[in-house]
C-alpha cells in the first residue's frame, strides 16, 4: 500500500530538486571554464551543490563524495546533507566530473549526483576500479571482467551479430592502459580515446546508436563507478566494476569502507542495490547533454535527469535569467 509516509523515498517527487542541485554546480562552474583552475572550478561546483542539496527535504549521507573527512571539507564521505526533513537516502556525487576537462575547456564535462534509499549505493572507496559496460538488449552476462579484452570484443560481436570490426570501444586515454588498447586495436575493433570523464564514457553505451560506442572498459575512479552504475540502471544496460588497489593504504580505504571481499566483481544492481535518481548537467558541450551557455541576458543549461524505478529519461533545458 502506498502510504503518504513523508518518510519513504519518493523518488518522483526528489528528482526535480535533484536537477537542480546539479544545475546550480554546472552553473556555479561555467565561470571557470577555460581558465585553466581545475581547483576553482570544482571548488565553485561543491559549494553550489551543497547550498543546493541542503535545501531539499531529506536525511542525506554522502557515500560517495569529494573524499575522507580529513580530505575534504564539503561534502566529505559521511556527511550529513538536507534539511533533516524527509527520506534517509545515501547520496553520491561528483561536483564537477571532469575537473582538467573544464579547465581545458575541452567536451564532456557534467555536474553529477545520484540518490537511493539509505544504504543501497556501494561506499566504494576512492580507488580505481576496473570496469566494464555495455548497452542494453544485450544477453545477460554477454562480456565479463575475467574475459581478456579480445575476448570481450568477440562475445559482444556475436551477440550483436557483426564483425569484431563493427565494434567501438570507449577507454581512457592512459599509460596504464597501453596494452588493452593494443589488444582492442588488435581484434579490429575501434576505440574511441578520451582524456577523462569516464561516468559520460559507460553513460555512451546506453546509446549506442547515437553515440556510436558499443563497451566501455578500463579502470578510473571507483567513486565514478558507482555514478555510472546509477546512471545504467535509470537507462538499460549492463556493467561490472572490480576495486582496483596499488597499495596497503588504499586496501585499507576499502577495509574503512566496510568492504571485506577485495577482489569481489560487483554487478551494475550490486553497487546500486534499489532504486535510484540520476542528474547530470553539461558544463562544457557533449555528447550526452549541452554545456553552459551564456547569453547577455540569461543563462541556459541542459540536464539529463533519470529514474530507475520509471527507466525514464528527461532532457530538461533551463532557462535563468542573468540579473
Ligand atoms: P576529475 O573530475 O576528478 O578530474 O576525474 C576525471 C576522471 O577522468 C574520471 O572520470 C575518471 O574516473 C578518473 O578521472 C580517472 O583517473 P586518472 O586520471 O587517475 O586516470
Amino acid at each position: 500500500m502506498a502510504a503518504a509516509n513523508a518518510q519513504e523515498f519518493h523518488d518522483r517527487m526528489l528528482s526535480l530538486g535533484l536537477a537542480r542541485v546539479s544545475e546550480a554546480a554546472a552553473h556555479a562552474s561555467a565561470r571557470l571554464i577555460g581558465r585553466g583552475d581545475e581547483k576553482a572550478a570544482d571548488q565553485a561546483a561543491v559549494n553550489a551543490m551543497r547550498d543546493q542539496l541542503n535545501m531539499l527535504d531529506i536525511k542525506g549521507v554522502v557515500v560517495i563524495g569529494e573524499g575522507e573527512r580529513d580530505e575534504a571539507p564539503m561534502l566529505f564521505i559521511g556527511e550529513e546533507v538536507g534539511s533533516g526533513n524527509g527520506p534517509e537516502v545515501d547520496i553520491a556525487l561528483d561536483p564537477l566530473e571532469g575537473t582538467t576537462l573544464t579547465a581545458k575547456d575541452m567536451p564532456n564535462a557534467l555536474t553529477v549526483i545520484a540518490m537511493a534509499p539509505r544504504g543501497t549505493l556501494l561506499h566504494a572507496p576512492d580507488v580505481y576500479m576496473d570496469k566494464l559496460a555495455v548497452g542494453p538488449g544485450l544477453p545477460k552476462d554477454v562480456v565479463s571482467l575475467d574475459m581478456s579484452p579480445s575476448e570481450r570484443v568477440r562475445a559482444l560481436a556475436a551477440a550483436k551479430g557483426c564483425g569484431t570490426s563493427d565494434i567501438t570501444c570507449c577507454i581512457l586515454e592512459r599509460p596504464r592502459h597501453e596494452d588493452l588498447i593494443a589488444e582492442v586495436r588488435a581484434t579490429g575493433a575501434a576505440i574511441r580515446l578520451i582524456t577523462d570523464g569516464d561516468v559520460a564514457g559507460v553513460i555512451h553505451c546506453a546509446e549506442s546508436d547515437i553515440t556510436g560506442i558499443d563497451m566501455y572498459m578500463g579502470s578510473g575512479g571507483a567513486p565514478e563507478g558507482v555514478l555510472a552504475a546509477s546512471a545504467l540502471k535509470c537507462m538499460g544496460g549492463q556493467m561490472w566494476g572490480r576495486l582496483v588497489f596499488r597499495n596497503d593504504d588504499e586496501r585499507g580505504r576499502a577495509v574503512k569502507a566496510g568492504i571485506t571481499d577485495l577482489n569481489r566483481i560487483y554487478s551494475r544492481d550490486e553497487m546500486v542495490t534499489a532504486d535510484v535518481i540520476f542528474a547530470a548537467t553539461g558544463v562544457t558541450n557533449g555528447s550526452i547533454v549541452r554545456g553552459v551557455r551564456r547569453e547577455p541576458n540569461f543563462i541556459e543549461t541542459e540536464t539529463i535527469l533519470m529514474r530507475s524505478k520509471t527507466g525514464s529519461v528527461r532532457r530538461m533545458v533551463y532557462r535563468n535569467p542573468i540579473r
